[in-house]
């Protein structure tokens, strides 16, 4: 089955892939868009709905968007909507963690969750899931892989960051790992 995941995360793109091994999953290059698509909402609900429907009315083809959020709670929900441009520039992640870190200086509870909401949009018909990993802030830094938050992002349960993980292992575990699997049992079960 062909279905567009509508983003330019070739990360994501990638990690979606190894998730979703029985579908033929099409880029927004290769639908033949080009640049970033609207996302001026202020929820993740939000973002990730307008997303898919940008897609659909425009290129008029199944498909599906996420939208991601780091959200801290002793900053209320911070960064959430905002992760990707927390500290002002978009996808600036050395920026966006030095200013966590800085804002998290002096607080105890670092306790953290990124949450994943994916709308899909199949024949007109929207369905939104979502995904949860709990965890916590760490004070520095610690691995190389992966992208975004991850160096310092600790699931609960684990040792290491998620940027210490291997893409399959963060997978298993992740917002998006979740989300995508609550997707795929989905458009699973439509199939049969
Ligand atoms: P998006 O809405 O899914 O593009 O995510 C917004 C921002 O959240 C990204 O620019 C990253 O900074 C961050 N983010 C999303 N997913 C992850 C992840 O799996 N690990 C670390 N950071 C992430």
């Amino acid at each position: 089955m062909e279905i567009c995941f509508a983003t330019n995360n070739d990360n994501k793109l990638q990690e979606i892939r190894e998730l979703l091994p029985d579908f033929h999953i099409l880029s927004l290059k290769d639908i033949g868009h080009s640049g970033d698509l609207p996302e001026d909402q202020n929820t993740l609900e939000g973002n990730s709905h307008q997303k898919a429907e940008y897609v659909f009315k425009n290129y008029n083809v199944d498909c599906f968007s996420d939208d991601t959020g780091l959200e801290v709670f002793a900053l209320d929900g911070e960064p959430g909507v905002y992760s990707a441009r927390y500290a002002g520039v978009h996808h600036d992640s050395e920026a966006n963690m030095r200013l966590l870190l800085d804002k998290m200086a002096d607080i105890g509870d670092r306790s953290a969750q990124f949450r994943t909401v994916i709308t899909l949009i199949l024949d007109g018909k929207v369905k939104q899931f979502e995904g949860v990993v709990k965890g916590t802030i760490l004070k520095s830094k610690a691995g190389e892989k992966g992208f975004g938050y991850d160096p310092i992002f600790q699931p609960k349960g684990f040792d290491s960051s998620f940027a210490e993980m291997s893409s399959e292992e963060k997978n298993k575990i992740s917002h998006r790992g979740e989300a995508v699997k609550k997707l795929v049992q989905y458009l699973n079960h439509l199939s049969k």
